[in-house]
């Protein structure tokens, strides 16, 4: 083959394995995979996640998208036995879990919206998404939980009054009797939550 068609016949190829971008097609199948895998953990074992797994799921939260880049999310890492003790008495959802995130917002740093109040809550439950799938990634469990007790949180926590409590998050290791909930995997139809227009 003369060299010129060797040239045209290597762009084809690159062209359309361009067009089909498998390395795309595999990110897509992983993820989902990954966010199936994914339930709420109830049950956890005692030991506790490694401070270098902790890292690499607390920059997760860091490179999540927020309102104008604002980062208002304060995430206070809970991994003392006396502030878990604490945390206990706070929410009756704390399931066993060695350590918890609890997500926070800063109102210093808040993106304001409007009439609407401000994005805190938004943005610091996407920072949480983030750190949730990754901590999956790395094996380790999770719970989102929305149901605490706010001014005992404040009082635990000694919350300054520019933060802002959200959702907590209790990780580890799941247990071995951890298992996904009965409705974990019952979803609405889609013709109900999703509109074409
Ligand atoms: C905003 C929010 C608040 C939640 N609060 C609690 C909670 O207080 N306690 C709890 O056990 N689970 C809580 N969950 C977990 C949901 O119950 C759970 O995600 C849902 O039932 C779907 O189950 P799955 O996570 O196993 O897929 C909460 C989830 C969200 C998104």
């Amino acid at each position: 083959m003369k060299p010129y068609l060797l040239i045209v016949a290597a762009s084809a190829l690159l062209l359309s394995s361009c067009g089909r971008n498998p390395q795309t097609e595999n990110m897509t199948k992983d993820f989902l995979e990954l966010a199936a895998e994914r339930y709420s953990v109830r049950s956890f074992d005692s030991t506790p996640v490694d401070q270098s797994i902790i890292d690499k799921i607390i920059r997760a939260g860091q490179i999540a998208p927020t309102a104008v880049n604002s980062q208002p999310q304060m995430v206070y890492v809970v991994k003392s036995e006396d502030v878990m003790a604490k945390l206990n008495e706070v929410s009756p959802c704390i399931y066993g879990a060695p350590q918890c995130f609890v997500f926070c917002y800063n109102d210093e740093n808040v993106a304001g919206r409007g009439a609407s109040g401000n994005y805190g809550d938004i943005d610091v439950t996407i920072v949480l998404t983030h750190m949730m799938l990754e901590a999956q990634n790395l094996g380790v469990g999770t719970c989102i939980v929305g149901y605490y007790d706010p001014e005992k949180l404040v009082e635990a926590l000694q919350l300054p009054e520019n933060i802002h409590p959200v959702l907590l998050m209790p990780f580890g290791y799941p247990s071995e009797i951890s298992e996904p909930s009965s409705n974990h995997s019952s979803y609405r139809d889609l013709s109900e939550t999703v509109k074409y227009l």
